[in-house]
């Protein structure tokens, strides 16, 4: 069974026809082709399909897609351009801040939210708040090294 749903994805407003049990994970990689929503897990344990919902970070791997319905979705590539990224992308690409980049949408989306709430993070801050985007590859220094940087670039001191 399908149903109509509105949301706002990346800042343009869209209407989708979903199957009801289909998750945002699916509907966001399949219909809307946004493959920076990844999945691994499929269970909500690694934070690949990490993306925005109203500003909050959740596990589209594990939300109904029409819950999505009134709501802003956010991905990785609503947040910047190739000419004009935004300051965590900048700090993630200038840190190197990942090997396979396959976490990195998630990262930096959770980090998002974090310096949204909190634009002065300590180290432990971020690590804790990001304790649910797991990285194979173990970049885990440069990532909260990327997040320091970037909360300091948007600190309006800056
Ligand atoms: S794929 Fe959703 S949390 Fe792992
Ligand atoms: S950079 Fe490969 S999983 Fe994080």
């Amino acid at each position: 069974m399908k149903r109509s749903i509105s949301i706002n994805l990346n800042g343009i407003q869209r209407q989708l026809d979903v199957e009801t049990d289909a998750t945002l994970l699916e509907v966001l990689r399949d219909e809307c082709r946004l493959s920076s929503v990844r999945e691994t897990c499929g269970i909500g344990i690694c934070g690949a399909c990490t993306v925005l919902i109203d500003g909050e970070p959740i596990s589209s791997c594990l939300y109904l897609a029409p819950l999505a319905d009134g709501r802003a979705v956010l991905t990785v590539e609503g947040l910047g351009s190739v000419d004009a990224l935004d300051p965590l992308q900048e700090a993630f690409v200038e840190t190197m801040a990942f090997q396979c980049s396959y976490c990195t949408p998630g990262m930096i989306l959770s980090a998002k939210a974090l310096l949204a709430s909190n634009p002065s993070p300590t180290r432990a801050d971020v690590a804790r708040y990001l304790a649910g985007n797991l990285c194979r590859c173990g970049s885990y220094e440069r990532i909260l090294d990327a997040v320091l940087a970037a909360a300091d670039r948007q600190r309006p001191s800056h």
